[in-house]
């Protein structure tokens, strides 16, 4: 296996930079052995879908042994493939097929906990207290009587106490699922492993990482110990949160980074850092990650204010961060975009507050109107694919996929719902894709799909998008060709155009143009490049973005 590239280019060495990333989630991205579960070679089998659609890189969540406690976010093993999703030769083959098409490889690293299930969990329940293997995790002795209680009352993420007992008196932590345990990260060997695995994936070609839950990796747990309701809050702008955010984490990604740079080009890492605005730098410094996700564009009402002041706060990070910022409408946590941009909100009500006290508490579902929905999907990713940066395109948002707001109980997987008898989770945005109008699964696979598809997936199949040249894959397909032309230089100029209308203008007389109000707007004098939405009378009606050529 080639690690070193001979006369690799700056360009090269930055591809990361202004990419376009296309999140797989492998599970429900395409089933090639009719399983119900989408697999690796599944992917390898559309990898002229990804080409076609123009994206320079995909990030593919975990695909590792796992009990699927959290989707795959519990793992067993990190240097393996789940049998189900295939082997590590699959994953060379569809690395290879991937590449030969001109796009890189990103994996997800999990490194804030294992599952149960992982070796080193197996032998420190079994080891018992005091033994080395209890180190490599977060274990306490419990309160009260012969520890019968747990350590302190603070609570897990997804519902429940964060704590639970190991049956003698000891209690192990989790942020997440209780399949979920925490690692120690001051424990030499665990830093010593997982360094391994960045190499084992690194060796085996993958360009770069997506580093989940990059935030949570270091804590203080000296007593005594805050209580919860001080703790719940998670973002500081001072580092002093016991589980979140603190300054140390930055220790192990300056190791990391030293693994990176033995590669040529250096590997490439992207943080999942949910912190105070004011510390994202830290985790795209150049001497760490390099890169944080910035997830305020999936948090932003399709509002001019709220998309202007969104983009120049990302912005305004680059200056300070010296990296680039990410763009992005969704991913396998949030529900999808088409069908947030539809609901109906009341006056100071908030898309994403609404969306999710539908979605994760069970309320009486919204009448969402998914044609508006669509339509102004379709003009927000016309302005990320304008904007400076890399932009994350989540899996099944190229179809205008809505959110499945009313999958039945039964079918539910996501352990926020599992565990709660009120909230959906986050299944709705992990349905498996629709390839087809017909079929077992619409095409996902020959079997069934291991979430259930509703009817109207049909409608929004590969099929019967791919020859429309009005459909939402189309648009994805001609915008991320166009960027490819287009995007020359970070520099962004802001329009004025008045109160309801975002004009920016970006090198060689880029413009991008999007009408928030209610009437049609004129467009610029130039070439039109593309809409999102047909014109009426040549002006650019509401909730509809145009791309000009001004020069
Ligand atoms: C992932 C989630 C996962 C959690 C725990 C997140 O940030 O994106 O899907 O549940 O980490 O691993």
């Amino acid at each position: 296996m080639t690690t070193v590239a001979p006369g690799t280019t700056a360009l090269d060495r930055d591809w990361w930079k202004t990419a376009t990333v296309y999140q797989i989630y492998p599970r429900s991205f395409a089933d090639a052995n009719g399983d119900g579960m989408g697999d690796l070679p599944g992917i390898t089998s559309r990898v002229d879908y990804l080409a076609a659609l123009g994206v320079d890189a995909v990030w593919l969540s975990p695909f590792y042994p796992s009990a699927l406690a959290d989707g795959g976010y519990d793992v067993d093993d990190y240097r393996d493939v789940d049998p189900r999703l295939g082997t590590l030769a699959d994953f060379d083959t569809m690395a290879a097929a991937l590449h030969a098409a001109g796009i890189k490889v990103i994996v997800d690293i999990v490194p804030n906990h294992t599952s149960n299930a992982h070796p080193w969990f197996l032998e420190a329940v079994a080891a018992g207290r005091g033994s080395r293997a209890r180190e490599r995790y977060v274990i306490r002795d419990g309160s009260g009587a012969h520890g019968a209680e747990p350590p302190n009352d603070w609570e897990s993420l997804f519902g429940g106490s964060a704590w639970e007992p190991l049956g003698d008196g000891q209690w192990y932590f989790h942020h997440f699922a209780r399949e979920q345990p925490d690692l120690n990260w001051e424990d030499p060997e665990v830093r010593a492993d997982f360094r391994t695995t960045l190499r084992f994936w690194a060796d085996r070609g993958v360009d770069g990482f997506r580093v989940d839950v990059a935030h949570g990796l270091v804590k203080d747990l000296s007593e005594p110990y805050a209580p919860w309701r001080e703790v719940a809050e998670t973002l500081r702008a001072d580092g002093s949160h016991p589980l979140w955010d603190r300054d140390d984490v930055h220790e192990i990604y300056a190791e990391w980074r030293a693994v990176f740079n033995e590669y040529d080009p250096p590997r490439f890492a992207v943080a999942e850092a949910a912190v105070h605005p004011s510390r994202r730098a830290r985790y795209a410094d150049p001497q760490g990650l390099g890169q944080a996700f910035n997830f305020a564009m999936q948090e932003a009402d399709f509002d001019l204010a709220d998309f202007r002041a969104t983009i120049e706060a990302g912005l305004a990070d680059v200056e300070v961060t010296g990296s680039t910022t990410t763009w992005l409408l969704g991913c396998h946590d949030t529900p999808r975009v088409a069908t947030r941009y539809g609901l109906p909100l009341a006056a100071g009500e908030r898309a994403q507050q609404v969306a999710r006290q539908w979605l994760l508490s069970d309320g009486r579902a919204p009448e969402v109107d998914l044609a508006l929905g669509l339509r102004r999907a379709r003009a927000a990713i016309l302005v990320l694919l304008a904007l400076p940066g890399s932009t994350y395109i989540y899996q099944g948002d190229e179809l205008g996929l809505p959110e499945v707001g009313d999958l039945p109980p039964e079918a539910l997987q996501d352990p926020m719902a599992v565990r709660s008898s009120t909230e959906k989770g986050r299944d709705g945005c992990r349905v498996p894709l629709p390839w087809t109008t017909t079929g077992p699964s619409l095409g996902f696979g020959s079997g069934g799909s291991h979430l259930p598809q509703p009817a109207s997936f049909a409608a929004y199949a590969v099929e019967a998008q791919e020859g429309d040249p009005t459909s939402t894959l189309s648009l994805y397909r001609q915008a991320l060709a166009l960027r490819s032309e287009l995007n020359r230089g970070p520099e962004l100029h802001w329009v004025d155009a008045g109160p309801e209308v975002l004009d920016l203008e970006r090198p060689g007389g880029w413009r991008c143009v999007t009408n928030f109000g209610p009437r049609p707007v004129d467009l610029p004098t130039g070439r039109l490049l593309l809409t999102s939405g047909d014109l009426v009378d040549g002006r650019l009606p509401a909730d509809t973005t145009a791309w000009v050529a001004t020069s």
